[in-house]
C-alpha cells in the first residue's frame, strides 16, 4: 500500500493486487504514511459507514480542504487585494459545513432539504438533455481518425448536467466549466504559483456573484428548478437551508459529481474498448447497460475510498483504534472483498453484483447516484449504438491514469471506431 500512497504509476494504475494482500494480512492498520488508519474489509468499511455517531465527517483539514491555503493568501499581502478578499470570502462560506463536511443532526437536516430540491423528477427530466447531448459529441468525432474520448465526450457530459440542473442557460457553459475547473484544479498543487491562485480566485468568486445573484432573483420570483427548491424547502420546526448552505452545496454537486461520472464514463469505455466481447453482448442487449455500469462501479470506482474520524476508542475487526483518528475506508478493496463477491476480479453480468460501496452507504451515501447512473446509461447507450468496433488507439499499458490514491480515472484515452447510423 506504501508504493500507491507514494502514487508509483503502476500501482495507481491498478491498486487491486495491493488492496488484496492488506485485506489478507492486515485488514485495519495504521499507516504512518497517510497519518490514519486503511481500512480494507467490506465489513468493516460498512460498519463504518453506518455508524455516523463513533465516525464522524467533520474532517479536521479534510482532503478537500483549502481553508489552509486560502488562510495563506489572505494573509499574504503581496497579493491583489480582489484575491484576498476572494479568500476571505471562501473560508468564511466554508465555515458553513455540509453534507459530506457534516454529522447529524446538521446533516440530517441538510439531507432532508436538498432531497426536497434533488428529487427523481428533476433527475429524469435531463434524460432527453443528455440523450441529445450525447448525439451531438459524437457527430463532432472526427471522421477516420482516433478520438480522445475525454475531453470529446466524458468530460463535457457530466458538467452540462451539473450546469443544466442548476439552471446555467447554454451560452453561459464555457465559464460555467472555468468555475468547475477552479474549484477541482486542486488549489494546494499550484501553491507556489501566484498567476495560478489569483486566476482560481477569481473564478470562485465569479461562482459565488453569479449564483448569490441567481438566488437573489429567485427569492423574489420562484421558478420550477432546483434552486428555488433549495430556497423554498422546509422541515417541521427546521431552520430553512441558509444561502451560505446553498451556495456551498453548489460546489459539493461541482466537485462531487463532475470528475467522478467522467471517471466513470470513460472506465466503461475503457472496458468496451479492452473486452470485445462484452461490447457485443451490450451492443446486442442494450438492457445489460445497468448491470455492466454496476460492474464497472464496483471493479473500477472512481473514488477509492472514503474518509471518516473517530469520535470516541473503537474496535473495529479486532484493532483499537483511539479517539480524533482519521480512517481512509477503502471501497476499491470492498468491492473486490471475497467474502462477499464470488470470483471478485471479474466482470460478471450474469450475477447480481450491486452491494459494492462505490456511492457510499448510510446516511452520507452519493446524493446524486441516480444522476450518475442515467447519464451513464444513456450516454454509453447512444455510443454504441453510434460507434461499432470500439478499439484502443494506443497500447493498453499506455493509458495514463489521475496521479492520486482517492480518485481514479482515466486522463486521456484515444480510440478507434467505425461509425454507424443511429
Ligand atoms: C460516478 C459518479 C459518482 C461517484 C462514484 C460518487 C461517489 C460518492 C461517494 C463515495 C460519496 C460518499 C461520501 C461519504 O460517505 O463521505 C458521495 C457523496 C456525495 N455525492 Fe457523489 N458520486 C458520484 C456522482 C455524484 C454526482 C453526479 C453528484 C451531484 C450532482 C454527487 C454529489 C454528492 C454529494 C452532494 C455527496 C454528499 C452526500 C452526503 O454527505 O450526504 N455525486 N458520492
Amino acid at each position: 500500500m506504501d508504493d500507491l500512497l507514494a502514487l508509483k504509476p503502476d500501482v495507481v494504475r491498478c491498486p487491486y493486487p495491493a488492496y488484496a494482500a492488506q485485506r489478507a494480512e492486515q485488514p485495519v492498520v495504521y499507516s504512518e504514511r497517510l497519518s490514519g488508519w486503511l481500512v480494507t474489509r467490506h465489513d468493516d468499511v460498512l460498519a463504518v459507514l453506518r455508524d455516523t455517531e463513533r465516525f464522524s465527517n467533520r474532517l479536521a483539514s479534510g482532503p478537500s480542504s483549502v481553508s489552509g491555503i486560502a488562510q495563506r493568501i489572505v494573509d499574504d499581502e503581496t497579493l491583489p487585494e480582489r484575491t484576498r478578499n476572494a479568500a476571505a470570502r471562501r473560508i468564511e462560506l466554508s465555515k458553513a459545513r455540509v453534507l459530506l463536511f457534516a454529522d447529524p443532526p446538521l446533516h440530517k437536516r441538510q439531507r432532508a432539504l436538498v432531497n426536497a430540491g434533488f428529487t427523481p423528477r428533476r433527475v429524469a427530466e435531463l434524460d432527453t438533455v443528455v440523450h441529445d447531448l450525447a448525439h451531438r459529441l459524437i457527430d463532432a468525432f472526427p471522421a477516420g481518425s482516433p478520438v480522445d474520448v475525454v475531453p470529446a465526450f466524458s468530460m463535457p457530459i457530466p458538467m452540462t448536467m451539473i450546469a443544466t440542473l442548476l439552471g446555467v442557460p447554454p451560452e453561459r457553459m464555457d465559464t460555467f466549466k472555468q468555475w468547475s475547473d477552479a474549484f477541482t484544479r486542486g488549489v494546494g498543487a499550484l501553491e507556489h504559483d501566484t498567476d495560478a491562485v489569483i486566476d482560481i480566485f477569481d473564478k470562485v468568486d465569479a461562482f459565488y456573484d453569479y449564483f448569490t445573484e441567481e438566488l437573489a432573483v429567485r427569492r423574489e420570483s420562484p421558478v420550477d428548478d432546483l434552486l428555488s427548491d433549495l430556497l423554498a424547502a422546509r422541515m417541521g420546526g427546521e431552520e430553512p437551508l441558509s444561502e451560505a448552505e446553498i451556495l456551498q452545496m453548489l460546489v459539493q454537486f461541482l466537485v462531487a459529481g463532475n470528475e467522478t461520472t467522467t471517471n466513470l464514463l470513460t472506465s466503461a469505455v475503457w472496458r468496451l474498448a479492452t473486452d470485445p466481447r462484452v461490447q457485443t453482448r451490450l451492443r446486442d442487449n442494450p438492457a445489460e447497460l445497468p448491470k455492466f455500469i454496476e460492474e464497472v462501479l464496483r471493479l473500477e470506482p472512481p473514488v477509492q475510498g472514503i474518509w471518516r474520524v473517530t469520535t470516541t476508542d473503537v474496535d473495529l475487526g479486532g484493532t483499537a483504534i483511539p479517539e480524533g483518528q482519521l480512517l481512509y475506508l477503502v471501497t476499491g478493496s470492498t468491492n473486490r472483498d471475497p467474502e462477499v463477491f464470488g470470483h471478485p476480479d471479474d466482470l460478471d453480468l450474469d450475477t447480481d453484483r450491486a452491494r459494492h460501496l462505490s456511492f457510499g452507504r448510510g446516511e452520507h451515501a452519493c446524493l446524486g447516484m441516480s444522476l450518475a447512473r442515467l447519464e451513464a446509461k444513456l450516454a454509453l447507450d447512444v455510443l454504441l449504438a453510434r460507434c461499432a468496433d470500439v478499439a484502443l488507439a494506443q497500447p493498453d499499458g499506455e493509458v495514463p491514469f489521475h496521479r492520486s490514491f482517492v480518485l481514479h480515472g482515466i486522463t486521456s484515452l484515444p480510440i478507434t471506431f467505425t461509425s454507424r447510423s443511429a
